[in-house]
């Protein structure tokens, strides 16, 4: 079989399109949560609602942890500790967007 231009074209695509993705799944790398004795109370917030694991497939699919409530309460604590972000830090609301629950 001859590869012809249009086919070229089409491997070129294939091949960004892959770059792109591998690209972005390295981006994963903020720290997560600790799932530590300190970060205990952060996790039980989250999942306060979670549903019990006898609960149908249903509920659990729809389970989201209540982030907004644990967040308010990450940044008190890490004063408290003089718990520093770096000084690149992105913008900081939201913690839980890019610091992952680790479960
Ligand atoms: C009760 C206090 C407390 C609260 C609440 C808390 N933290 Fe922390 N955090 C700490 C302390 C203390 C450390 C230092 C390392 C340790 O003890 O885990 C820390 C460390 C971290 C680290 C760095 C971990 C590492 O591997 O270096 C991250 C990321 C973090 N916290 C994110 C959060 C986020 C996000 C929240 C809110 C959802 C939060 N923390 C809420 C006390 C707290
Ligand atoms: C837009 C994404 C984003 C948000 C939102 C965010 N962070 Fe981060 N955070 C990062 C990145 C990226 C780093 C540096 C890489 C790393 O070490 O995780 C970082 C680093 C940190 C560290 C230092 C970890 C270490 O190396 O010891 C702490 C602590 C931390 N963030 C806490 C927080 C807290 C608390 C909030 C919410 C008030 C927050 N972050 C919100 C992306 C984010």
């Amino acid at each position: 079989m001859k590869i012809e231009k249009r086919d070229w074209f089409f491997i070129a695509l294939v091949v960004t399109i892959l770059a792109i993705f591998i690209a972005i799944s390295g981006k994963e790398k903020t720290k997560p949560v600790p799932n530590n004795a300190t970060h205990k109370q952060v996790y039980e917030i989250a999942y306060k609602n979670a549903p019990a694991a006898d609960a149908s497939l249903f509920k659990k699919a729809f389970f989201r942890p209540a982030k907004k409530d644990a967040e308010k309460f990450c940044e008190p604590c890490h004063a408290q500790n003089n718990i520093k972000l770096p000084p690149n830090h992105p913008p900081k609301h939201r913690c839980l967007f890019c610091h992952k629950l680790v479960k």
